[in-house]
């Protein structure tokens, strides 16, 4: 059987995917309601959102599919949309945190932050934290992180030019983002150890979805991202296959801290693995969101 064979029966349990209305989160969320899951799929875009709920129906065979409003681009949003989530769950039991852009240009969100580094962790982090009442809720919770491979481009996390005044490059802002994805996970494992909860983050592959498109990326690097994306990338379906294996596999439901890809667990880049830096992420952004969680265990 293949590793991601192997996933376990969803049935009874509440998974939320943030981005579910395109690419790999709408495969992941077709992947889990065809297991029985309950999916919430976050959508910023109402029209986007409903035809992606259809699309999930039909190609599940599930009618337990629900929509709600998020924009990872204002805390505000966050706020209204875990406050949502509060009032339609008792419990969630897998938060996937999958929702995030690349930007050809500079921009901030409604509260002046990088606008890549907004959408990709500030605003997943609110989310997170606001949520983990609800995921603590659950028999073993899960947090899956859909990071990259492109954060092994970042030897270390830019804390000088956090929010790119200085310079603005797409690709840096992304890997930056991403490599903060693996960082948050790193730091929010020891802290959610004793909610039974496991928080993983994860490389998709080079998947063809929506990503880097109607000019989100410009310039040669949008055209190369464009023509190699034809080539080489795969379906978005196979894109969710680790999304999926670590929201339903029993081989993974004690696995915490980790980062994978092809559902298997691969060591990440030295920057990544900089506990200093994931610390000082983790405070600055506590502070720069307005949310905290209680402090790790001491080993
Ligand atoms: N494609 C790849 O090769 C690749 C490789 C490595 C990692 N990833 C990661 O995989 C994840 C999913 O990407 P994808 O490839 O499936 O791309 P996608 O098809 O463009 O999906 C991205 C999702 O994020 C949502 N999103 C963007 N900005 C948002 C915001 N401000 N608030 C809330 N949601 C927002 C999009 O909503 P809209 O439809 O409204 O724009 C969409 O639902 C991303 O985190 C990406 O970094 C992708």
């Amino acid at each position: 059987m293949t590793k991601d064979a192997d996933e376990g029966s969803m049935k009874g349990k509440t998974v939320v995917i943030t981005g579910g209305n395109s690419g790999i989160g709408k495969e992941t969320a077709i992947g889990l309601a065809s297991r029985g899951a309950r999916v919430i799929i976050t959508s910023r875009d109402p029209s986007r959102g409903g035809a992606a709920l259809a699309e999930i129906c039909e190609r599940s065979g599930s009618a337990e599919v629900e929509v709600v409003a998020l924009d990872l681009a204002s805390l505000a949003n966050v706020r209204a949309c875990t406050d949502e989530l509060h009032r339609r769950c008792s419990q969630i039991d897998v938060l996937v945190n999958n929702a995030g852009l690349i930007l050809g240009e500079r921009a901030e969100s409604e509260e002046g932050i990088e606008m890549t580094l907004a959408v990709n962790h500030f605003g997943p982090m609110a989310l997170t934290l606001r949520l983990i009442d609800l995921l603590a809720a659950s028999e073993g919770g899960r947090i899956v992180n859909v990071s990259s491979d492109a954060h092994r481009m970042a030897r270390a996390f830019d804390f000088d030019d956090l929010h790119s005044r200085q310079r603005y490059r797409s690709m840096k802002a992304y890997s930056q983002s991403k490599l903060a994805n693996i960082l948050f996970t790193r730091e929010l494992a020891p802290r959610v150890d004793g909610l039974g909860i496991t928080v993983n983050a994860l490389h998709p592959g080079f998947v063809r979805s929506g990503f880097a498109r109607d000019g989100d990326l410009g310039g040669f690097f949008g055209l190369v991202f464009a023509v190699s994306t034809r080539i080489a990338a795969i379906s978005a379906e196979a894109g969710a296959r680790t999304s999926i294996y670590l929201a339903s596999s029993p081989e993974v439901a004690s696995t915490t801290g980790e980062y994978f890809a092809r559902c298997r667990s691969r060591r990440p880049n030295g920057a990544a693995r900089d506990s200093a830096a994931g610390r000082r992420l983790w405070e600055l952004s506590e502070e720069l969101i307005g949310e905290s969680l209680a402090p790790a265990k001491a080993p």
